[in-house]
């Protein structure tokens, strides 16, 4: 039996909802078919944005959505993407799979989709491949008004009003495919770049820095030496793959304890990334003002057999519930620094929350997780003092459970934990500063099957269950809780 307690913080600490941020790229089937079906589509549909969809992803009160990229951002020119769609440029989708991109998703749509969805956008800027021109143009079509070239140019497309834009980045992934650039030079571009990325129109935007690829701690050592007045995010990308092996990662369904125990401690990687990239980014910012934004993270596993390689379509089972959880209880628990993030990618492509056949949607075994915590969205973070158990495996061990705790605005304690052990249960027990006589319930996603999946035709397989084993005896909550499981308590 592992003892936790749980007690406020003597310095209040947020949990920021942009934590439960999501990604949009055109990659594989992820705006195409996931999002887009265009109007003309039998698939029922609000201005082309099949609704199905739209109504999923709204429950999960999504905070913001990356677009549109990724890979992707730095070959986009956005002006291909406004104006009447039948004299929208063609082009080919070089990074994913050479399809034809018929730019018939662009500003407008994205935008759109995002009020549907009730969600704020966060728009990735070129600079890998465009002008500085290009982007402050596209700042200023997006958000400014009076008379202007852009502006005009948006009233002539259908939108008079300007929108509301906050979260812009400037440049993807400028240590690879946006332009193989050194830190140094990176850092000098986003400074100019970032000069013309302007405020109109009382709109005032957060500016986010292309950060570190995974422990590249020089790079975040040169951007914020370099760089961090001028910026209010600096990104960080991590992935989660199964054997650590980038050309081999692993299968999405058909895997072992092995594989279970390996992408759960890859997973767990994460905390050291945010540590040691906090320590350095402390020097320059002790104040905590610029944020890691993780606008990349998830599983990347090898591609559903047979489906187009450049798609990175993958399926998403109990492990990528179990991914989630403790990626998301890490991000709670450093979220005085982690201020945003964001999952790639939402449909079709990696750790996706929805899988799209056709007319046919299913959601994932993610989708439940986020579904699951997203009481922690904005709610007050809780010091938990807890020494979980050992999971061992062979000559290596992880901690057997990851939990975190908040408190929201009514008061009620939500508490989600993660038994990472493929095999043992375990036992806890909750003691709560200042609750007495507390009730308990909470909702359970775990299968016997490690890989257990759901499908078009088999689509609730795998979905959240009401939780019995959890009882308050003598003021303390216990919880036995099975393997492979995540559980969300709330406490009142
Ligand atoms: O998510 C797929 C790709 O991974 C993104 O386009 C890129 O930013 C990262 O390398």
């Amino acid at each position: 039996m592992s003892e936790m307690k749980i007690r406020p913080f003597p310095e209040k600490k947020t949990i920021s909802k942009h934590i439960y941020g999501h990604f949009s790229e055109h990659l594989g089937r992820c705006i195409y078919e996931g999002f887009w079906v265009g109007e003309d589509s039998e698939i029922p549909n609000t201005d082309g944005i099949r609704n199905d969809v739209v109504e999923a992803l709204k429950q999960l009160n999504i905070p913001v959505l990356r677009w549109p990229g990724g890979c992707f951002a730095d070959e986009y020119h956005w002006k291909d993407g406004v104006g009447p769609k039948s004299e929208r440029a063609r082009m080919i989708n070089t990074h994913w799979g050479g399809v034809e991109e018929n730019n018939h998703f662009g500003t407008h749509e994205f935008l759109r989709l995002c009020e549907l969805l009730e969600t704020e956008p966060y728009i990735s800027g070129n600079l890998g491949s465009g002008t500085v021109r290009e982007m402050q143009e596209w700042v200023e079509y997006m958000t400014n008004d009076g008379e202007s070239p852009m502006v005009n140019w948006r009233k002539e497309n259908g939108k008079k009003e300007p929108w509301k834009i906050k979260y812009f980045g400037v440049g993807n992934e400028n240590w690879g495919c946006g332009g193989n650039m050194r830190p140094e030079y990176y850092a000098d571009e986003y400074r100019r770049y970032a000069t013309y990325v302007r405020n109109y129109n009382g709109n005032e935007i957060y500016k986010i820095a292309c950060g570190p690829n995974v422990e590249d701690y020089k790079w975040t050592e040169v951007l914020m030496r370099e760089a961090s007045c001028r910026m209010h995010g600096l990104s960080l990308h991590y992935y989660t793959t199964a054997t650590g092996v980038w050309k081999k990662k692993g299968p999405a369904t058909g895997f072992g304890s092995n594989e279970w125990f390996s992408t759960l401690k890859n997973t767990l990687y994460m905390e050291e990334l945010i540590q040691k990239h906090s320590k350095i980014m402390d020097k320059y910012d002790p104040e905590k003002r610029v944020g890691i934004i993780i606008d990349e993270w998830g599983t990347w596993y090898d591609v559903e057999p047979g489906t187009n390689p450049g798609f990175l379509y993958q399926q998403n089972s109990l492990r990528d519930a179990l991914v989630a959880g403790i990626n998301l209880n890490l991000f709670h628990k450093h979220c005085d620094r982690v201020h945003m993030a964001n999952i790639a990618q939402i449909v079709n492509v990696l750790q996706s929350v929805l899988l799209t056949d056709g007319e046919k949607m299913v959601k994932t075994p993610t989708y439940h997780v986020f579904n699951m915590f997203k009481v922690h969205q904005d709610a007050e973070l809780l010091d938990l003092h807890f020494e979980s158990q050992e999971y061992r495996l062979g000559n290596e061990v992880i901690p057997q459970i990851s939990a975190s705790a908040s408190q929201n605005a009514e008061g009620t304690i939500h508490l989600s934990l993660c038994n990472l052990s493929h095999k043992d249960s375990a036992e806890l027990s909750v003691s709560i500063e200042g609750l007495t006589n507390a009730t308990v319930h909470g909702q359970i996603l775990t299968s016997d099957t490690l890989d257990a999946h759901n499908t078009f035709d088999a689509p609730d397989t795998l979905s959240p269950e009401i939780f019995q084993d959890a009882s308050v005896r003598s003021g303390n909550v216990h919880v036995a809780l099975p393997p492979a499981s995540v559980v969300v308590l709330a406490l009142t």
